[in-house]
């Protein structure tokens, strides 16, 4: 497989073609963004540690039963993924209690949230990726009642399949994004699942172990996710 021209280039990942009109090539970059890109730094490593994070858990979630678009690694920083239609929903599940959930609704952080919350983003830079129902995705057109109840039920399954495996490793996960997209019009899990799009705190202390330490200026960013790595048994170079 021949990997040809940069199709996309997003605020932590680029996206190249392939000679192979089904599959892409995804770039891990060092580069780290929040609030809506006004924070950025490259921060040595991440691309590479979030590379193969992500590569990790996307293979644990495939062997759970929940399709996703990772196919393999091509290098410390690279991995060969399906050619998604990508739908412009982001899913958040949450366990506990923070971020832009304490912010809206004034609840208090590390709140145990039982059952765990499902909310829908619709994805839009300019508009800061604002909340949106499954009313809203059917009438826009941003996905079908059936795609979107797909959506909730691999979310959810990821959820069982990713709490037991950190808390495994001594952490909490509190919440997480995901993405899907449509190869040949099935419903597949896209872009990646790493400390930078989900919360894990230490179960015992509660220390941040995720990108909250870079959104909040706490420092130890990669080392953090390089501890949740060796918990959980990802090996990195
Ligand atoms: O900001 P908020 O509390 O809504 O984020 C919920 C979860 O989704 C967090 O784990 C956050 O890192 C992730 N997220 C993301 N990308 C976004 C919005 C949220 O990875 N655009």
């Amino acid at each position: 497989m021949e990997k040809r021209q940069e199709l996309y280039a997003g605020k932590a990942k680029s996206v190249y073609l392939t000679d192979d009109p089904d599959r892409l090539v995804l770039t891990f970059r060092d580069d780290t963004s929040a609030f809506d890109g006004k924070k950025k730094e490259a921060l040595e490593r991440k691309g590479m540690v979030n590379n193969r994070f992500n590569a990790f858990i996307m293979e644990k979630l495939q062997a759970a039963g929940i399709p996703t678009h990772f196919e393999t690694l091509l290098s410390d920083t690279e991995c060969v993924v399906k050619k998604l239609e990508m739908i412009p929903v982001e899913c958040v599940v949450r366990n506990i209690a923070a971020g832009s959930l304490v912010k809206r609704l004034g609840v208090e952080e590390g709140q145990a949230l039982t059952p765990p919350t499902f909310e829908l983003f619709l994805k839009n830079d300019e508009k800061g990726d604002p909340m949106i129902n499954e009313s809203l995705a059917e009438t826009f057109g941003w996905a079908t009642p059936e795609q979107l109840a797909e959506m909730k039920a691999l979310t959810f399954k990821v959820n069982a399949v990713l709490k037991q495996l950190f808390a495994d490793g001594g952490m909490l996960l509190v919440d997480y994004k995901l993405e899907f997209g449509l190869f040949h019009g099935a419903i597949v899990l896209g872009d990646e699942f790493s400390p930078d799009g989900c919360r894990l705190w230490d179960a015992e202390t509660r220390e941040k172990l995720d990108k909250d330490r870079f959104r909040q200026g706490l420092g130890g960013v990669i080392e953090a996710y390089e501890e949740v790595g060796r918990r959980i048994g990802v090996k990195f170079s």
